[in-house]
């Protein structure tokens, strides 16, 4: 959600800042814009929509090399040019990139900003016009940036250029990621190091309430009092290779034919030479220490932590609530004696799981993050964190670091049952092997989901999943999917629960999908199947093998009981791909949709 890159160096600065945006769009943007400075002044150009449409504005005979760039995720005021990102101040001197909300934007334009006339409906504008003012008080740029970013209440990461001084980028954050990368005699700044690797994989974290000095060939950090920080870079282990689609159409597509390998890495990543679980002995003691699980997430996330519940509370017999990030942040309900929170997010970033991690830790609760990006703010504010080793997901809608945040938590979950002493007849890393053919053997099928898409959902304007047991979590992710990248209302319920009210809904044609693959209620969901079916529903059921009946339409390869979402969610992940494709969505990139959510 929102983007930042900044470059100041030697070289052609368009190209870095238009290739690093375009590196960011998995974020989620409406519209884009970029700031180049020379000795002709600032050269501002934005649009409302895509890279691809900044690109064909940018003039291309103007050569500089410093700037900054912004992809925006409208919220403050609708998308638009006007919105669009780098803002400028009343005199066109200071022009400012920003991610994040400002909370107490009235209250600055009120007390400081009563004689400017904003040109905007953002947030962001009030910064550069009070960075401006304050110049005019102080007549000193880096003291007016630092006593602006001192009044700021909220969430921001935000880069500053001044007309006047071709030498330096201002940066500064608090709550929303920003890095600044290294180079020789250049440097970047980046809301994540994806933008920029092609310049350099050399990074320094900036945290909360630093200033940063960007120069071409130094950076300098502050406090917010001045006082110099230093601080060592960290290496960006992303292969850039990672990042570009290769032969497939889209990043969704390649991202699910990856969980495979996903799969394969994690059983590498977490086994000893025993063939044992490895895990850090830190975390194997939170779990001991805790009398119940707190599992805060978001979206697909949670889809994985209601899984991750049934392992937790099953094999290693602690109790567990799984939470909404965004309802248990301002809803607190009854905490256990010695809680352990357990944060699942792909990116570490979302914002909603962030206000919960920094309210537990005022309480003195510990917290482990599970996510796929260990230097990311929920990773770094934790106590401890594990990683999901599924590399980087580009597409909008999760796919492979679902099925690496439900493998990832099969292991702890087995890992705190033998530390209790707990016997158990269930090898996770063993079964995540199978599990991993398994994929293969489903992905190797896409042909067969296609159609299954065309037959099912080309037409229909609504879509219902039903499932019991493990499924029923399963089926709320399939139908999560489908409606983020086809926009197909669907929603995913409890087998038994459709007769209590949805069922009113089907009519002859619609849509169910039922997903069947738990021995103890695949009688019942097929009788849920039967009642859609007696009120004219177009109906699909995916079994296990095993327990699949004549006239199913898929049959899953057979894998662990407990490991069946695992499997399941494969097809409903093809059918949500091919849906959109034949409806000709923007896969990758879903309306209104953001990859990092980091605004509450
Ligand atoms: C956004 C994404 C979802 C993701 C959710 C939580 O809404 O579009 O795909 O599941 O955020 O993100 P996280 O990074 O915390 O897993």
């Amino acid at each position: 959600m929102c983007g930042i890159v900044g470059y100041i160096g030697n070289n052609d600065t368009k190209e870095v800042l238009l290739n690093g945006l375009e590196k960011l769009e998995y974020r989620g943007y409406d519209s884009a814009g970029i700031a180049t400075l020379n000795d002709n002044g600032v050269n501002l150009f934005k649009v409302k929509g895509r890279i691809a449409a900044l690109r064909e504005r940018v003039d291309d005979t103007n050569h500089a090399t410093m700037g900054i760039g912004h992809t925006r995720w409208a919220t403050h005021g609708a998308p638009s040019e006007e919105n669009a990102h780098p803002h400028q101040s009343a005199s066109g001197r200071f022009t400012l990139v920003h991610n994040g909300v400002i909370e107490n934007f009235n209250e600055i334009k009120a007390e400081y900003l009563s004689d400017v006339t904003l040109a905007s409906e953002t947030d962001t504008e009030i910064i550069v016009q009070l960075i401006e003012v304050l110049n005019e008080q102080y007549n000193d740029v880096l003291e007016a940036f630092r006593e602006s970013v001192a009044l700021l209440k909220g969430s921001y990461a935000i880069a500053l250029i001044d007309r006047n001084d071709q030498e330096t980028i201002y940066v500064a954050k608090n709550k929303s990621p920003l890095l600044v990368g290294l180079g020789d005699n250049f440097n970047v700044v980046a809301s994540d190091s994806m933008a920029t690797l092609k310049e350099t994989d050399q990074y320094l974290e900036i945290n909360d309430k630093e200033i940063v000095i960007v120069k071409r060939d130094n950076v300098k950090i502050q406090d917010l009092n001045g006082v110099a920080i230093t601080r060592e870079p960290f290496t960006a282990e992303i292969d850039a290779t990672d990042i570009e689609k290769g032969t497939y159409p889209h990043f969704m597509l390649k991202e699910i034919d990856e969980q495979p390998f996903v799969m394969r890495n994690i059983i590498q990543e977490y086994q000893d030479e025993q063939d044992e679980i490895k895990l850090d002995p830190s975390v194997r003691q939170a779990m001991l220490d805790s009398d119940r699980v707190y599992i805060i997430a978001a979206g697909t996330s949670y889809h994985a932590g209601l899984v991750g519940k049934q392992f937790i509370e099953k094999l290693a017999n602690v109790p567990v609530e799984v939470h909404i990030a965004s309802e248990f942040s301002y809803n607190m309900p009854l905490l256990s004696e010695k809680p352990l929170f357990v944060f699942i997010s792909q990116s570490g970033e979302t914002a909603d799981s962030r206000s919960v991690l920094v309210k537990i830790k005022e309480l003195g609760h510990p917290a482990l993050t599970i996510t796929n990006v260990p230097g990311s703010t929920l990773s770094r504010e934790a106590n401890y964190t594990l990683h999901l080793h599924a590399g980087p997901e580009i597409a909008v809608a999760s796919t492979k670091a679902y099925t690496a945040q439900i493998a990832v938590l099969a292991i702890l979950a087995v890992d705190t049952a033998k530390a209790k002493g707990i016997d158990l007849d269930f090898d996770p890393l063993q079964e995540l092997g199978i599990v991993a053919s398994a994929m293969e053997a489903l992905t190797d099928q896409k042909e067969t989901f296609e159609q299954m898409a065309r037959d099912y959902f080309a037409t229909s304007r609504n879509a219902f999943f039903i499932g019991r047991g493990m499924d029923y979590f399963v089926v709320q992710e399939a139908a999560l999917k489908l409606k983020e990248i086809s926009y197909i209302q669907a929603e995913g319920f409890a087998g038994g629960e459709l007769k209590h009210g949805t069922i009113a809904l089907i009519e002859e044609g619609t849509p169910v999908v039922a997903i069947s693959t738990q021995e103890n209620v695949n009688y019942s969901i097929r009788g849920n199947v039967q009642e859609v079916e007696a009120r004219g529903a177009n109906s699909c059921v995916v079994s296990l093998e095993g327990l699949n009946q004549e006239n199913d339409s898929f049959i899953l390869p057979h894998v662990h009981e407990l490991l069946t979402p695992l499997v399941s969610v494969v097809p409903m992940q093809l059918l949500a791909y091919y849906a959109a494709l034949h409806r000709e969505c923007d896969v990758d990139k879903p309306r209104n949709l953001a990859k990092s959510v980091t605004v509450e």
